[in-house]
């Protein structure tokens, strides 16, 4: 890797962490006046400033037509401060600084999704973090500025509903035709925490009593004919609302908890004080429009967002390198809440496979970055798999370690310390440490490098002494940014099972204090390190890592028969999931043979579909193409993986004979003792389905043609839908019509007709082509676009062809338009360099002629990142 390819460019715009300093003013109250009209916007604001060190009073401002500025009650004329693009700023300022500006913005033209912007018809709304809101107004909008915020909004009366965040404080008459409402949030926040709604909604209304006794009123706004659709995410909110009061001591604080479901929108959703805005993926939830998936992402999103309350909110950031101290505490916390509501072990393996499929590559390739970066050019391009997925692992590492207890201990501690402040990762570790009295300092290395480490163990076992030795080895692969590397502490949760009779060994406690063993868990910190595990009568099989205890790339010599074992004897869920994903990478990347693999599916897939049908789904789980292509760092063929997928499919499918449509046959989700069963029983029956299809048994067609029409459950129809697509099975055109008839009036159900047939194995540049010149594709809308490109993306031997156009086309167009999107779908081909060739050279050449073409610091940054390698 060398420096990227216009260094004068790169070094204009980039911030480092090094750089911080403290805001020289701090506001302590704002008030803003927000009148939107059908052609342009008003903001007028009122900021109460007080010095707090030396220096310029700095407002940024973006986009913002200044109309007039005064200070202390006095006009300030063009030479009084220097306005350019991106601030205002003032020079020898008074320590108290009661600043008024007039700006006028036009939401009704932002494409962005970032400021306030119209976001279809009637609705405007809000989206600020992490720098949307001096698209607003000017303001030193940056998280370590907390303040106290009045807001008064006012439109025509078309829009009903006038949200902002905290309290209503007053709403009346506007005149001509106008009317406002005022709020006032009594809690002070950064302004990426500010949000306010004007639209015509409906609103599902809940109620929720705290710990402390508050009652508090919760709505959802979303459209009329989607109020139907809010009900699980109101469960979903009253959930959370306990767990945290249970899990984490902690209750919430305001009177009112308002959600606001929106089809634009560039994420999944925001944590706005008091008032969160979702895209409508992450909140409608129906099982009739809604497959389970969306079902249980909605749950963990509204979770997610509620826990920010106190993990982002009351407690937020000092600067945008803290990110991963919000969203990695957070992610962790809403991915415990989950392990709740369905079978944990699932949980965790849908946890890592996420991290493994998005995470470990990307710490991999050129956009590699520790979870706490140390410079940036445009932050919201660091909202990545690293800082959310990695950061919520580091969280759950310490976790571990410290056990339930303690944990709490450091998180209470933390809770007192910092309330109402912006700290940093290391406020964070040194609450934990101090509330638990466990070091945990040397887990901050975690935090400050990049890259996924290896770790290498061995095993050898002693008969004469029954004792079990293992050893263990930790490295990471050079980075040319980051030279001096550390070794991490690792915690290694194992356990021992006797290779005969399957059972697990009992491992003797005195011997395991003295190796630093504790609850299973053995806390690997140096370079290399072995310990000795006594009382093991017989040679045994080890299971290391248990549940994904770190995330790290694990390297042990198994046989494929000890893998095999595993798959039958692992209690726990996660290392029994991945004993067969170890042994099908090995199959389908190093040409072992699976004849072990299928053998010892079918001696343990039977009972667990009987016991846990969840979990039967996914042992079910072939690696994707995708994760199989991330695993080449050279010479990487597509195709070939491909087919190799391919021909193990059909291999297990012929090899299960009978047993896929005796199953498929036998199960009834309806008749499930709850959601999470019925749930797992609809995946194995489309798991069962498409194997049937693969053995070429013509019934398969009939089968989903039936289950397609006589459902009323989108996993079902869905499932159904897409054996009829993906084999080009003569109900397929009809299916397609039928479902495309029923759901065209259904944003979400559409999406995922988009989505089936992009994501058709055989799909070519036609098949693209067509779905977006089709009426219904909007580039204007996310979540069409992604469920387009996401589809495609399913399968790299297309992406890897006629995609690169689909996604550099996209790039460009979105540049201006859309840069946070645009710069997000490019990254899709952020593995390019590891393409055999004649396709590597051929991306490359793409990847430069986009170069010159791109404006925004989203997607250049990327770029130039991407071909940096
Ligand atoms: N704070 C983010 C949302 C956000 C960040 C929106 C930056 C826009 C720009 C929010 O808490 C979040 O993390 N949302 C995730 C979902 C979550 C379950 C991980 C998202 O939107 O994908
Ligand atoms: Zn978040």
């Amino acid at each position: 890797m060398n420096i990227a390819a216009n260094p004068v460019v790169e070094a204009d715009q980039t911030v480092y962490l090094k750089d911080y300093q403290k805001p020289t003013f701090l506001v302590e109250s704002i008030n803003l006046d927000i009148q939107v009209f059908a052609d342009h916007t008003n903001v007028n604001s009122t900021l109460v400033m007080k010095r707090q060190t030396q220096g310029d009073l700095v407002l940024l401002g973006r986009d913002l037509e200044l109309k007039s500025i005064q200070l202390n009650g006095e006009q300030l004329s063009n030479s009084q401060y220097v306005l350019d693009s991106e601030q205002l700023v003032i020079k020898n300022a008074p320590d108290h600084a009661i600043i008024e500006t007039s700006v006028v913005i036009h939401p009704e033209t932002n494409t962005q999704l970032e400021g306030l912007y119209l976001a279809g018809g009637d609705l405007f709304v809000t989206q600020n973090e992490p720098e949307g809101f001096r698209k607003i107004t000017f303001y030193p909008d940056r998280p370590d500025v907390l303040a106290e915020f009045t807001t008064r909004v006012e439109a025509d009366k078309k829009f009903p509903v006038l949200l902002a965040n905290g309290n209503l404080l007053e709403k009346g008459e506007a005149g001509e035709g106008r009317h406002y409402a005022i709020w006032q949030d009594p809690t002070k926040k950064p302004s990426y925490l500010f949000a306010c709604v004007i639209g015509d909604l409906a609103v599902l209304k809940g109620s929720y009593v705290t710990s402390e006794g508050r009652n508090v009123a919760l709505e959802i706004y979303a459209e009329e004919k989607d109020i139907p659709k809010c009900h699980i995410a109101m469960e979903a909110l009253k959930h959370s609302m306990r767990w945290d009061e249970e899990h984490y001591g902690r209750p919430y604080d305001l009177d009112n908890y308002m959600i606001v479901a929106t089809s634009q929108f560039n994420m999944g959703a925001m944590e706005n004080k008091g008032l969160n805005i979702f895209n409508t993926s992450c909140v409608l939830a129906d099982e009739e429009f809604t497959t389970d998936a969306a079902i249980m992402r909605v749950q963990s999103v509204i979770a997610h967002e509620y826990f920010h309350n106190w993990t982002g909110n009351r407690i937020t950031c000092r600067d945008w390198f803290q990110l991963c101290l919000k969203e990695g505490l957070t992610v962790f916390r809403d991915q415990s809440f989950s392990e709740d509501l369905q079978s944990a072990a699932v949980q965790r393996i849908d946890d890592v496979a996420v991290l493994k499929a998005h995470q470990f590559p990307e710490d991999s390739g050129p956009l590699s970055h520790p979870p706490r970066p140390d410079h940036f050019v445009e932050i919201n391009n660091f909202y990545t798999a690293t800082v959310y997925e990695k950061g919520a692992e580091i969280n759950r590492m310490m976790a571990t370690l410290l056990g339930k207890e303690k944990f709490r201990a450091g998180t209470d501690e933390y809770f007192k310390r910092h309330d109402g402040q912006a700290v940093t990762v290391e406020d964070w570790v040194a609450a934990l440490t101090a509330g638990s009295g466990v070091d945990l300092s040397a887990f901050l290395t975690w935090y400050n490098q990049p890259g996924t480490p290896k770790l290498e163990a061995k095993g050898e076992y002693d008969a004469l002494n029954q004792t079990y030795r293992l050893s263990f080895k930790q490295s990471l692969k050079p980075h040319p940014k980051y030279p001096n590397l550390k070794a991490v502490p690792i915690p290694v949760a194992l356990a021992l099972f006797n290779a005969e009779t399957g059972e697990q060994y009992t491992l003797h406690s005195d011997a395991l204090v003295e190796n630093n063993v504790k609850d299973g868990v053995y806390l690997f910190d140096q370079l290399e390190a072995s310990i000795e595990l006594t009382g093991v009568t017989s040679q045994p099989v080890v299971s290391l890592l248990r549940n994904f205890s770190a995330p790290v790339n694990l390297v042990f010599n198994y046989t494929d028969e000890q893998l095999a074992f595993l798959m039958r004897y692992e209690t726990n869920g996660f290392n029994q999931w991945q004993a067969t994903q170890t042994l099908l990478e090995r199959i389908l990347l190093n040409g072992h043979d699976a004849s072990i693999y299928i053998q010892a599916m079918k001696k343990t897939v039977p009972d667990v579909v009987e016991k846990d049908p969840l979990l039967a789904s996914r042992l079910f789980d072939v690696p994707t193409e995708g994760y199989l292509g991330s695993r080449i760092d050279v010479e990487y063929n597509p195709d070939q993986i491909k087919q190799q997928r391919n021909a193990l499919l059909d291999t297990l499918a012929r090899e299960l004979g009978s047993f896929c449509k005796e199953t498929y046959l036998a199960l009834d989700p309806a008749i499930q003792k709850d959601f999470s069963q019925a749930m797992g029983v609809r995946a194995i029956k489309n798991i069962m389905l498409s194997l049937i299809a693969r053995q070429g048994d013509t019934d398969a067609f009939d089968f989903a043609y039936q289950q397609y029409q006589t459902t009323h459950n989108m996993s079902e129809r869905l499932g159904a839908l897409r054996v009829l697509v993906w084999n080009d099975a003569p109900q397929a055109k009809q299916a397609l019509t039928d479902f495309y008839a029923r759901f065209k009036d259904e944003p979400l159900s559409l999406d995922q007709w988009f989505m089936v047939q992009a994501a058709h194995p055989n799909a070519t540049a036609q098949t693209i082509e067509a779905l977006t010149q089709h009426p219904d594709y909007d580039l204007g809308t996310p979540n069409r676009i992604r469920s387009v490109s996401g589809g495609l993306s399913n399968n790299p031997a297309n992406t890897w062809s006629f995609g690169v156009q689909h996604y550099i086309g996209l790039a460009k167009y979105l540049d201006e338009k859309n840069p946070i999107l645009g710069s997000r779908l490019l990254q899709v081909l952020s593995r390019w360099y590891t393409l055999a060739e004649p396709q590597r050279s051929q991306v490359k050449n793409e990847l430069e002629a986009l170069k010159p073409l791109v404006k925004s610091k989203n997607v250049s940054e990327t770029l130039n990142s991407m071909l940096s390698v």
